[in-house]
């Protein structure tokens, strides 16, 4: 029986190019780097479904444009935002993500920059580094303490959940805001915010677990830094777009914000250039959910997507 044929866009784990190389006639990407708009669609010919990565920008142009062969695109990534839902809907185009699995290892980055942030880990690593350091003294590198603070989380989706878990092991007091809030199996005492605004003046840390959407894009301006308490410290791992860079940046030369930690930005990989000179900031290229059993594991669901899509099964990740 003929494979379906699918669209890899970029390069993935060995183990997963393997899989589709056994079970499909899979297109792969060999390069890192991402094909240009016109060269993807040019390989979507004939093709039954595509994987796409966050980098793709597949807006409601592009999927106007792909053949009428394509039926399903997978995103290997839990974010969706740059996949234009309405369209592919309208093309009756089925698109998948792989949520929930890249939850641990997203947490498990989001403490890494809160605990480095606080505790000027860039500093210290230059220090070292550079053969600066004259030896211990007792007011070299004063940091945030960590400890019996306030974590504010916006967004206490399975990730916010996973960070508050960690964040307990500190000690730390959890507050929260969501649309929703948790039922007390979740919260675990956890203090829910009806409003982002009531968060924000109780979180001496506050860690960014929104998607990208109308109403979170551009959420933490000026104005909204300025109901943090004074020297908190800003955590994001869910969308650069969510922050506003020059009013955080702002804030972070003033000293209102002790440090920020940010494993994602606006525009990357082009971010404001200005967050490099800063060294109260603990910067890392998005790579959140880049530990080698979760990119297996995300590459793993979209092949089960795409199996089940195949056969006819319901999806086990949809999004539309
Ligand atoms: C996602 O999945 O949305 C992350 O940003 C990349 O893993």
């Amino acid at each position: 029986m003929k494979k379906p044929v699918i669209v890899i866009s970029q390069q993935l784990p060995e183990i997963v190019e393997a899989r589709f190389m056994r079970d499909y006639d899979a297109r792969l990407n060999p390069s890192i780097k991402l094909y240009d708009k016109e060269k993807l669609l040019q390989l979507c010919k004939g093709a039954d479904g595509i994987a796409v990565s966050i980098g793709d920008k597949i807006d409601a142009d592009f999927i106007e444009r792909l053949p009428e062969s394509v039926h399903i695109i997978s995103a290997f990534s839990a974010g969706f935002e740059h996949i234009d839902i309405k369209a592919a809907s309208m093309r009756k185009i089925a698109v998948t993500n792989t949520p929930e699995i890249l939850t641990n290892a997203t947490a498990d980055i989001a403490m890494l920059l809160l605990l480095g942030a606080a505790r000027r880990a860039v500093e210290g690593d230059k220090m070292v580094r550079s053969g600066e350091w004259t030896g211990w003294n007792p007011t070299q590198l004063l940091g945030v303490q960590v400890t019996g603070k306030r974590l504010g989380i916006l967004g206490m989706g399975s990730i916010g959940q996973a960070v508050a878990k960690r964040a307990r092991a500190f000690d730390m007091t959890i507050h929260y805001h969501n649309r929703h809030r948790l039922p007390p199996e979740l919260e675990l005492g956890a203090v829910w915010h009806e409003t982002a605004e009531s968060l924000l003046y109780k979180s001496d840390f506050l860690s960014l677990h929104c998607p990208a959407t109308p109403e979170t894009v551009g959420f933490l301006d000026e104005k909204h830094i300025s109901m943090l308490p004074d020297r908190a410290v800003v955590i994001n791992t869910s969308r650069g777009t969510v922050v506003k860079d020059d009013d955080l940046i702002a804030a972070l030369k003033s000293g209102k914000l002790a440090a920020a930690g940010l494993d994602v930005y606006d525009g990357e990989p082009n971010l404001n250039p200005e967050y490099r000179k800063l060294l109260n900031c603990f910067l890392l290229p998005h790579i959140g959910s880049a530990s080698t059993e979760t990119r297996n594991a995300m590459g793993f669901l979209i092949a089960d997507n795409f199996d089940a899509f195949f056969a006819g099964n319901p999806l086990l990740t949809p999004v539309n």
